[in-house]
């Protein structure tokens, strides 16, 4: 396992993440279509990915209603400090007017109901799950820079925001001398890769690390399923994240081809794709069964030749979108690799 400094910071997180998405009871709310492992299997997980060097956990206040937050915390027990807790506030499952979003009054509702529910006295990476475009962002990088000063978080991140809304944060909290968020965390994966245009760039430009959430597609980038066989009980028939399933099948022939070449699974080299795309700073591992984590961790071992990953790449491009279908040449990128040559 490698460690990488998660944007311009002194923390080191580990290149895969352990997800907690699908922490929740058996019967849970989201159970049938994400996840419901159970206290148990959730610690099994939790051991599994912090013996491979994994250091962080990432969940999310509304994951399971608040149960995978607390499964979290039990499975850590006694070992809190010496792993990283990222969680997440703008979603609620109230339906009242301020319920939603990162107004100063969410935020400081949500973060003590975390803290309670992991059972901590600190977050290490809160992050914004989406922008919100009601509350002026002022308000929020206020609120989340009181908490920093208060203790109660550590960082602070992003989540779904579109490079614009990335840059503006950065620069308007710049600006008015508060925390500055250290991370994107954002959707990539083989037959996701529309934040390669805008948002990595504008990440590594500003400094800011990257975590990847659904690297897998929701389970596609398995192999399990196949042109003849559509899988039952896939995640909303792929719509969410969503995948061009025609595009898609021709990706999975090449990844088998890739993972037989390796004796590896398929998932495996999906993910080793991201582990070894620039940019990306940890990739968030999602699992339902031991076996699947088991699975995963091991993605870390494998190595991708540069065949490899131009027949990748290539399999898996999308169409740039305007501005960047104009020739490089057009764009200044000759002169700019001319000037980084020097
Ligand atoms: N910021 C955000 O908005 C956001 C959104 C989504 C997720 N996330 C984060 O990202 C994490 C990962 O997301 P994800 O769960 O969607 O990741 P994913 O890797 O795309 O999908 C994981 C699912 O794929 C299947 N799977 C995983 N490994 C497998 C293997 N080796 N063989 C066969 N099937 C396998 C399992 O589902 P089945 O058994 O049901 O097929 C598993 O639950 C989450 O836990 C969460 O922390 C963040």
């Amino acid at each position: 396992m490698k460690y990488f400094p998660l944007g311009n910071t002194g923390l080191y997180v580990s290149q895969l993440t352990l997800g907690a998405m699908t922490f929740d009871e058996p019967d849970g709310a989201f159970a049938q279509m994400i996840g419901g492992t159970g206290q148990e299997l959730a610690n099994r997980m939790v051991d599994l990915a912090l013996d491979a060097g994994v250091n962080m956990i990432d969940t999310a206040n509304v994951y399971s209603a608040g149960v995978s937050e607390v499964m979290v915390g039990k499975a850590l027990g006694n070992r809190r400090k010496d792993v990283l807790i990222a969680t997440k506030v703008y979603n609620t499952f109230g339906t009242g007017m301020n319920d939603l979003g990162t107004s100063r009054l969410a935020i400081m509702r949500e973060v003590e109901a975390s803290l309670k529910r992991l059972n901590t006295d600190w977050i290490d990476l809160y992050q914004v799950h989406n922008f919100d475009v009601t509350t002026p962002l002022e308000e929020t990088l206020r609120a989340l820079d009181d908490l920093v000063r208060q203790g109660k978080v550590r960082y602070i991140g992003l989540s779904n925001f579109a490079a614009w809304q990335i840059a503006k944060a950065d620069g308007l909290a710049r600006l008015l001398g508060t925390e500055r968020f250290c991370s994107v965390q954002a959707y990539y994966s083989l037959v996701g890769r529309d934040l390669e245009q805008e948002i990595i760039p504008a990440a590594m430009d500003l400094g800011l690390g990257t975590l990847i959430w659904s690297p897998l597609a929701g389970g596609f980038l398995t192999g399990k399923y196949t042109r003849d066989h559509a899988g039952e009980g896939r995640r909303a028939n792929f719509q969410f994240p969503p995948v061009n399933l025609e595009q898609g099948y021709n990706i999975i022939d090449v990844l088998n081809e890739i993972a037989t070449a390796h004796e590896a699974s398929v998932a495996q080299i999906a993910l080793a794709w991201l582990l070894h795309k620039p940019g990306v700073t940890s990739v968030i591992v999602g699992a339902r069964k031991e076996s699947q984590l088991v699975d995963n961790l091991k993605s870390v071992e494998i190595e991708l030749s540069a065949d490899e990953m131009a027949k990748l790449d290539e399999v898996s491009a999308v169409p740039p979108q305007y501005p960047h279908w104009i020739p490089p040449a057009q764009r200044g990128e000759t002169l700019l690799s001319r000037f980084s040559d020097r």
